[in-house]
């Protein structure tokens, strides 16, 4: 599989994960197929969010593979995968600390610079299909004021930065990353315990309204979070916990 072959580049569309879906429903498109674009008009972040990009300044892209050989349970691998090959392109251009915040979103120094919606089809006990949707911050300096704690490549390397120089970087360390999730995921899921934001240090986390003081210490063998809390390991699912009481991690 080669990641970007074919790639499909759109001047404008609506969102890149949705075309990807049509695409998977009504033509075969081969695993490593990407739907690119330079101006995203509705592009979708997690819980419903909305994910806003500036018309050619960031990457908004959607991946397509077919990961028929990942069991269920460790669909959380391709977040490893994902959130590891974003982290390692961005680390490229800066040598500052870039960090994931579980599961899938990329940090610059507390910044949120990268955010990833994962949708897969499952089919029995198969996933027929994955879309691996990427926007990450390139040269963007300025964002709108209800945007929360931003930042870019651009940002943090200080310099302009050749988008299409990140997005080749990007292809190819996701074929590495996607090797390595099939050929050794202890290593990767190492890296990116390694990386997690906020790992090793006292944090308040919300589960709902209720504070919990702990210390994310690892994931569990579903990619679930534990937290070391005074009443001992708790393990955490995707929504069931968020470091603000505005934001549920998903
Ligand atoms: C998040 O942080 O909430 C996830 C944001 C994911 C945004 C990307 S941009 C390309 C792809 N198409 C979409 O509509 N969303 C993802």
């Amino acid at each position: 599989m080669l990641i970007g072959q074919p790639t499909y580049f759109f001047e404008s569309i609506d969102s890149t994960n949705v075309y990807a879906a049509e695409l998977i429903s009504n033509k075969k498109p081969v695993a490593g197929t990407v739907i690119d674009t330079a101006h995203q008009t509705h592009g979708h972040g997690q819980k419903d969010r909305r994910w806003w990009s500036p018309a050619g300044v960031n990457i908004t892209l959607s991946l397509i593979l077919r990961p028929e050989w990942l069991a269920i349970e460790r669909q959380f691998l391709l977040n490893v995968m994902t959130s590891l090959a974003i982290t390692r392109t961005i680390q490229e251009y800066t040598s500052k600390k870039v960090e994931i915040k579980w599961p899938n979103d990329v940090y610059v120094e507390g910044k949120k610079i990268s955010g990833i919606l994962i949708q897969n089809g499952i089919q029995g006990k198969k996933i027929q299909y994955s879309i691996l949707g990427i926007g990450l911050n390139v040269n963007q300096r300025i964002w709108p004021d209800d945007v929360q704690n931003p930042t870019s490549v651009s940002l943090a390397s200080k310099a302009e930065i050749d988008i299409t120089q990140v997005k080749q970087k990007l292809f190819s360390n996701l074929e590495i990353e996607h090797h390595v999730i099939q050929s050794e995921p202890d290593t990767a899921i190492e890296r990116y315990v390694d990386l997690l934001y906020k790992k090793d240090i006292l944090t308040t986390f919300y589960l709902g309204q209720e504070e919990v003081q702990g210390v994310i210490k690892t994931i569990d063998g579903f990619g679930r979070l534990i937290i070391e809390t005074g009443q001992g390991s708790r393990t955490f699912n995707l929504g069931e916990i968020s470091f603000s009481n505005d934001e549920i991690i998903t």
